[in-house]
């Protein structure tokens, strides 16, 4: 792993760093522990955690830290259809999470316009299997970053990108993409880049912060791949579970 270089103390990232501090307290919904330590109380396991239930004691020292298991968790998590989609438990929870998403990126995109950017680049940290890959489509960006920390996802992200490019009508102009499976909080991003001078107008960080939050170091990696190549004046954006509510 790179050395980490110390995070500049940029206007932007004291703004991010108000943002951590304001949500450290939180309790997230989708964290997963090792062992069931810290879990929900009250809420039915699901299939892939009874599998979990089933490793052994030995099998679970062997899983170095949270991000392996987070990343396998997800890894494990099957794309389903719309019809499945709708009888999961957190259907209506998903759509609200996905209208706040839709609401926060074209504000977002509205204002990096109006501030005089022609080609807006975006960094997805932490893009899951690119569920706001038609968002990025409708606020009509030039380039899109994806990072996550589980393979599977990564692959799924490209492979829904490779599909809509290919739906899509002869004269639109759909954003290009690079894809990078990366554990953010503990690898430089920035050293990843197929275009080493790229910078960001936007950092989209959703439902993603919180698993940063094991330690101040994995904290401030993640920070700094936040804000470590924003444009001046660029924006971060991320969206975080609370015990209450989302912020
Ligand atoms: C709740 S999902 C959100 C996915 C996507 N941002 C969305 O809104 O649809 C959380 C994502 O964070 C990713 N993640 C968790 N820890 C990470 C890390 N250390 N580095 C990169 N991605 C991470 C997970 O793999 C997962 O895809």
């Amino acid at each position: 792993m790179a050395q980490q270089r110390p995070l500049e103390r940029s206007p932007c990232s004291e703004r991010v760093r108000r943002f951590c501090t304001r949500t450290m307290d939180l309790q997230t919904t989708e964290t997963v522990k090792e062992g069931g330590e810290g879990e929900e109380r009250g809420r039915k396991r699901r299939p892939e955690e009874e599998e979990d239930k089933e490793e052994t004691s030995s099998n679970r020292k062997q899983v170095a830290d949270h991000s392996v298991k987070v990343a396998s968790h997800y890894n494990r998590l099957q794309e389903v259809g719309l019809a499945a989609r709708s009888q999961s438990r957190i259907f209506f929870m998903r759509n609200f999470n996905n209208w706040l998403k839709s609401v926060l990126i074209g504000e977002i995109l509205e204002q990096v316009r109006g501030a005089g950017s022609r080609q807006v680049s975006v960094l997805d940290l932490g893009c899951g299997k690119g569920g706001d890959l038609l968002k990025w489509r409708r606020g009509g960006i030039n380039h899109l970053v994806c990072a996550d920390i589980a393979g599977v996802s990564v692959e799924q992200c490209q492979s829904r990108y490779e599909e809509m490019k290919r739906k899509s009508h002869v004269n639109e102009k759909i954003y290009s993409a690079q894809f990078i499976t990366a554990d953010c909080s503990k690898e430089v991003l920035s050293e990843k880049l197929d275009d080493p001078k790229l910078m960001f107008d936007i950092c989209s960080c959703q439902f993603v912060f919180h698993y940063s939050f094991e330690s101040e170091q994995k904290a401030n990696v993640m920070l700094r791949n936040a804000c470590e190549r924003l444009k001046p004046g660029g924006y971060f954006i991320g969206t975080t579970p609370r015990c209450l509510r989302t912020c």
